[in-house]
């Protein structure tokens, strides 16, 4: 996920000017104040529907970042010893600020990640509802008080902070995996570091200002900024450093487990929400027409672009011909293009290497005799980072395109003849984020929602995220869950303390 192609680079060096872009933060953000790196270098932020260059941030390294981990660990001092309703009513205040800026907010997902404003616009409420939600989580932190079994011994167990965290965000939803992570940690009275995709680190900026505004301290929400070149040190540093404690990723497998690795360094709790391989199982006895629209919901989000976009659709033989036919008929409406435009719906891919690697994931299968019904390259009458709906049939399992995530608009399919069958050929992989079915049969969707080895369950349902549920994968899509009434436990620690010696009458 953190990939930025060189090539992207090449493109025109004429500045574009959004409505609103003079007002968008162009320093990193550390202990309150805005900065650039002592470097002096910088980098610049593509629009991908464009290839234009809409922002120039500053290009930090470890030792920049050092400065934010000092400031955040000074700020944990007093953050830690503030009570949960300071901390739920700074929250609130955030949250005020953010709806009353949600189309400003819309324009920035936009302008940077690519997707359609409506999409935009529905980001930003997600986004926000995390804010919200944790400011009212803020207050139930609860602790245990434990039944003892000797009389002169009391057990109780509280929730502390973890401490400051580094919290490393994705390029798919530029606001949301920023709220749904910092939201949680400063509700549980943790400070943070924040280090977002190099390719949407516009939000995260314009998050910190509005942290301001609404009466954060300083040192508790940090924002470094940085180039593609200078990710991993980054990374590195915050995974190893003595001054943070927990770390929370959402982006690739492949990233996620370097990043596990150095963590073991300190022992370090890490919360990763990783790569997912989504099936999407439609059968026999499914309404056909609902678990069309739902693949469309779940496939063409932001592009196909999304950890729980379904990656295999497996179809049941007898409605087979008539699921695809189907699918085919609702990609042909899609409307591509820059997602500022009117009536949009597929945006671009967010850079060039995603182009690439999707390109290869269709060709490979095209090579291994798979058949491309819809689509099948790259778009370039939109520009060089739109890509074509398509949709593939006569599948193996030999193919790229059965085995890798493949965070594009491309629809796979497999027949398949029997429950058992459908289920093997979903569980089979290493990656268990999301998954999802189509069935009329109550003893079907309990047997099936079990047997599914994912984290997350849609039953007759393609879009299934929600602040109040949790979210997160089995297998190598990661650790823990965040959002929901779990969403505080990446961030706290639970302290025992025996209270002894006490005397009964
Ligand atoms: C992701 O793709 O990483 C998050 C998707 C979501 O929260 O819906």
């Amino acid at each position: 996920m953190f990939f930025l192609h060189t090539r992207t680079l090449r493109t025109s060096l004429k500045m574009y000017n959004y409505r609103h872009s003079s007002a968008w933060p162009s320093q990193a953000y550390i202990n309150g104040s805005w900065c650039n790196a002592k470097s002096g270098k910088t980098f610049n932020v593509i629009n991908p529907a464009t290839g234009e260059i809409i922002a120039t941030v500053p290009d930090l390294n470890a030792t920049d970042v050092q400065i934010a981990i000092n400031a955040a660990n000074i700020a944990f001092q007093s953050w830690k010893t503030t009570t949960a309703k300071e901390r739920s009513d700074l929250l609130r205040n955030w949250y005020n600020i953010l709806v009353k800026n949600k189309d400003y907010l819309a324009e920035i997902v936009t302008a940077e990640a690519g997707k359609p404003l409506q999409e935009s616009l529905g980001e930003v409420s997600y986004g926000n509802s995390f804010v919200e939600w944790f400011s009212e989580e803020a207050r139930r932190n609860y602790g245990e008080y434990v039944p003892s079994p000797i009389k002169s011994k009391e057990i109780l167990m509280i929730r502390q902070p973890l401490g400051p965290v580094g919290l490393i965000t994705p390029w798919n939803f530029p606001i949301a995996m920023i709220t749904r992570k910092a939201s949680a940690a400063l509700a549980a009275g943790c400070t943070c570091v924040i280090k977002p995709a190099e390719n949407t680190p516009i939000m995260a900026l314009v998050l910190a200002k509005f942290t301001q505004e609404a009466g954060i301290p300083n040192g508790v929400f940090n924002v470094v900024t940085a180039s593609r070149e200078n990710t991993p040190q980054i990374g590195q540093l915050l995974c190893e450093s003595p001054g943070i404690y927990g770390i929370s990723f959402t982006g690739s497998t492949e990233v996620g487990k370097l990043l596990y690795k150095q963590c073991s360094s300190t022992v370090k709790r890490i919360g990763l929400e990783l790569g997912g391989n989504a099936p999407f199982i439609v059968f026999d006895n499914a309404d056909l027409d609902k678990a069309v629209a739902g693949a469309m919901a779940s496939k063409f989000r932001n592009c196909g672009q999304t950890c729980v976009s379904a990656n295999r659709f497996l179809i049941q033989k007898q409605v087979y011909s008539k699921f695809i036919d189907k699918l085919m008929e609702a990609m042909k409406k899609l409307v591509m293009g820059n997602g500022k435009d009117c009536g949009i719906n597929l945006g671009p891919l967010i850079n060039i290497s995603q182009v690439e690697k999707v390109d290869r994931i269709v060709n490979d299968a095209k090579n291994k005799g798979a058949k491309i019904l819809v689509g099948g390259k790259q778009a370039m009458n939109y520009g060089e980072r739109f890509y074509e709906p398509t949709l593939i049939t006569d599948v193996k399992d030999n193919m790229a395109c059965y085995t890798e995530e493949i965070f594009g608009p491309v629809a796979v399919c497999i027949g398949f003849e029997s429950e058992e069958e459908g289920l093997k050929i979903a569980n089979n992989t290493n990656r268990g984020l999301a998954g999802y079915f189509y069935s009329n049969d109550l003893s079907q969707v309990w047997r099936v929602s079990k047997a599914l080895e994912v984290g997350m369950v849609g039953v007759n349902e393609g879009i299934i995220s929600s602040t109040e549920a949790a979210f997160g994968g089995v297998k190598e899509s990661g650790l823990g869950r965040e959002g929901s009434s779990h969403g505080l436990e990446d961030y706290t620690e639970i302290k025992y303390i025996c209270f002894g010696n006490i005397q009964q009458n």
